[in-house]
């Protein structure tokens, strides 16, 4: 059992603080945000993440703790996870201040306490960052230097947003990077995985970049998937959904009947969104440019996923070329299904087009509210609850995000003497299952 302190209680770090709370460890979470702390006390979870209530009810009464003193916990505690925020700048490039303030404050008490300690940057943070930035603003808050009883060791996050505590208690490897092995080992092992869980201890640099180059492989294969279904579109008669099940048969990608999970980054649509993918390819390409090199292919990456909502938007206008006197419905603002996040939402750019384009907008989400709309259009469109009311209404739905719920579409428009326009985002529904079909990847002769 070791003493840890998580701070930040973002999504990393609470799902970081309550499963390790969950195998035993003594958590103390830390955020300056007093609210999140009292609620975190009671148990309340204030973000959406399947399981994640339960767990951190079940281990907040004995050994999972939250406190807005970020002393206190250093200083009873023997390691210190930090799991702050990296924002994006409008550049691209990432915001270390949340990373500085915090490892500073943590070095400010380990230089009054002189105990040993490990300290483990968990948010992202662009390659050379720990060394460049991170462990000089501790040996300054501290007075000590890493190495001597400190140790500083990068340790990246490989959760999915809507599997996370499955994603940290079975993960697919472990990531450690520092100078310091022996410090590296012993965060290794907090983790108590099983021995056939690869632990892969590198560079800080490395580690940095192994989180980074995990990412942007996942968000080239979603772009290069969105190329491939324009260009067979506007080629003829090519199917991409039919594509890609074609690509996926590959002995690279199923063996012995089974496909490989990265199988399912090659589904044509909307793009990525969400709080990881967009913003790590923004970064890497952003570093690019700071370092001279020439990055076109993750620019292109970024290229092709921002003009997703325009491509949805054209396939609209190809059926229905004047929208001024249409009701459009846009199906599902989260970034994808089983979540609340709405960050980077294909869903928000495309309202956007629409209004512009004369169009009375209806949303909808299973779960989010229209709290989370930005306020510049929440005032402009009509957010509804009910998927049968819209379904009623609407003269266009178009699919964002793939929702199971969106499957009920056929069924809840079938009674309408005019058929909807129906254009799916996310291919979910059989093309024919619908009399007025678009979607995304088909060939043209279907619109
Ligand atoms: C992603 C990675 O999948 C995780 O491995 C990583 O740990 C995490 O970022 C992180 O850095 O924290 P996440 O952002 O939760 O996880 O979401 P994904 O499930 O990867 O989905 C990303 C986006 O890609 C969604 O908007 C989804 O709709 C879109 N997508 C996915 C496609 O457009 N096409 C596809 O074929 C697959």
């Amino acid at each position: 059992m070791s003493r840890i302190s998580i701070v930040g209680t973002g999504y990393v770090g609470l799902v970081t603080g309550a499963c390790l709370a969950s195998l035993g460890h003594d958590v103390t979470c830390v955020d300056v945000d007093v609210e999140r702390v009292d609620a975190i006390r009671r148990g309340v979870v204030p973000f959406h993440e399947p399981g994640l209530d339960q767990l951190v009810a079940s281990t907040v009464s004995r050994n999972l703790h939250a406190t807005s003193s970020l002393e206190d916990a250093v200083a009873a505690t023997d390691v210190t996870f930090v799991a702050v925020g990296t924002p994006s700048r409008p550049d691209g490039t990432i915001n270390l201040d949340q990373v500085r303030a915090a490892v500073k404050e943590v070095g400010g008490t380990l230089g009054r306490t002189g105990k040993s300690h490990i300290v483990v940057i968990k948010s992202t943070v662009v390659p050379g960052s720990t060394e460049r930035t991170v462990i000089p603003a501790i040996e300054e808050a501290s007075g000590r230097s890493v190495g001597n009883e400190l140790a500083v060791v990068v340790n990246p996050e490989f959760l999915t947003e809507g599997t996370a505590i499955e994603d940290f208690l079975h993960p697919d490897r472990i990531v450690v990077g520092s100078t310091d092995k022996e410090a590296a080992r012993r965060v290794a092992d907090l983790f108590e995985v099983d021995e056939s869980v690869p632990v892969l201890i590198t560079s800080s640099g490395t580690a940095e970049m192994i989180k980074y180059a995990s990412n942007t492989l996942l968000a080239t294969l979603i772009s290069f998937s969105n190329q491939i279904a324009d260009l067979g579109s506007a080629m003829g008669d090519i199917d991409a959904a039919e594509v890609m099940s074609g690509v996926r048969l590959s002995r690279y990608l199923t063996r012995g009947g089974e496909t490989a999970s990265i199988g399912s980054f090659l589904e044509a649509g909307c793009g990525f969104g969400g709080s990881c993918l967009p913003k790590d390819t923004a970064a890497l390409t952003a570093e690019g440019a700071r370092h001279g090199v020439e990055v076109g292919l993750l620019r292109s990456v970024l290229e092709i996923n921002t003009d997703r909502p325009a491509r949805l938007l054209e396939l609209v206008l190809e059926a229905q070329p004047d929208l001024s006197k249409s009701k459009v419905a846009v199906l599902g603002l989260a970034f994808k299904p089983d979540t609340d996040d709405v960050r980077e939402s294909p869903a928000f750019p495309l309202v956007s087009r629409l209004l512009e384009a004369g169009a009375e907008v209806i949303t909808h989400d299973p779960v989010v509210g229209a709290e989370s709309i930005p306020v510049e259009l929440r005032h402009q469109v009509k957010h509804l609850k009910d998927l049968s009311e819209v379904a009623a209404i609407a003269d266009v739905l178009v699919i964002v995000t793939r929702w199971a719920e969106y499957l009920k579409i056929p069924e809840l428009i079938a009674y309408r003497e005019e058929a909807p326009l129906v254009v799916d985002g996310r291919r979910m529904l059989d093309p024919k299952a619908v009399p007025n079909y678009r979607g995304i990847g088909l060939p043209r002769r279907h619109g």
